[in-house]
């Protein structure tokens, strides 16, 4: 469906200015979304779906190259089992049904987090995922999946301390560099803007590292993920663009 004047003009309007290179997003609130609806929470999950293809269409047309996007935590293990059973599914739904629009569209899906301990159908689509668009470089696609940014710190620290025990680095030879080419994002720009949808202001164990330097933009609290359209998403990349990033330095404005 074509984009109506109005979010056109603010794509053009954005592609006017410096557009973020990496946005990140907390895709939150599909639970809430469903009982509003006075649907069970696994009805939000599978809403919440749809949104991410809409998304990526949008970032394509804007010009962003990395979309980070979180799909589940590791502390999202905690949550009852039937609920966790329909989120893997989803997984595998999404990508059997996605996967060669997807590649269409030039995208590289990448996970952020230890795949390995997904339930097998799962963790067979992930990998088929990866491997099916390594060779795309329009647009890179990060999935957080069992992604947990403490875990992710403490395994590039293992990797590093290995690294220096076996004499392949030396200890004077560690630094921010050094820990950043050990998380999952290695070779990637850190996020500019994280979004995270329905109202919450915390990061809940997301990017701790790559953030540290990255706008934050929460959406009012009625914005659940399932509602999270193009306008919105919009008007979050209009307000990133009207910031000020210091970096600790003074402004240049
Ligand atoms: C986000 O929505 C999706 C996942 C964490 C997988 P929630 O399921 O957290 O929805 P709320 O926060 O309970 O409304
Ligand atoms: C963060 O949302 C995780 C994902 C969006 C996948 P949560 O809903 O799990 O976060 P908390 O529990 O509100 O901190
Ligand atoms: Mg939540």
């Amino acid at each position: 469906m074509a984009d109506n004047p109005s979010i056109q003009t603010m794509i053009s309007l954005i592609k006017s200015k410096p557009v973020p290179q990496h946005i990140a997003i907390i895709m939150d609130g599909n639970g809430r979304w469903a009982k509003m609806h006075g649907f069970v929470r696994t009805v939000g999950h599978r809403y919440g779906v749809e949104k991410l293809k809409e998304l990526l269409v949008t970032c394509k047309a804007i010009g962003i190259k990395y979309v980070t996007v979180y799909a589940f935590s590791t502390e999202n293990w905690s949550r009852p089992k039937d609920e966790v059973d329909t989120l893997m599914r989803l997984i595998v739904e999404f990508i059997n049904r996605e996967i060669d629009n997807i590649k269409k569209e030039g995208a590289r899906i990448r996970v952020l987090g230890d795949y390995s301990v997904l339930p097998e159908e799962s963790r067979n689509a992930v990998e088929y995922a990866i491997a099916h668009t390594a060779e795309n470089t329009d647009l890179h696609l990060n999935v957080a999946l069992n992604y947990g940014g403490r875990a992710e710190i403490v395994k590039a620290v293992k990797e590093i301390a290995q690294k220096i025990s076996s004499g392949e680095l030396s200890l004077d030879d560690v630094g921010e560099k050094t820990v950043s080419d050990h998380l999952y994002t290695a070779g990637m720009p850190d996020p500019d803007l994280v979004i995270r949808t329905a109202g919450e202001m915390r990061l809940s164990n997301f990017l701790p590292y790559q953030s540290a330097y990255s706008e934050i933009w929460v959406s009012p609290p009625d914005v659940f993920w399932p509602d999270f359209g193009k306008e919105v998403f919009l008007r979050a990349i209009m307000d990133y663009q009207k910031r000020d990033r210091r970096f600790g330095g003074l402004s240049s404005k």
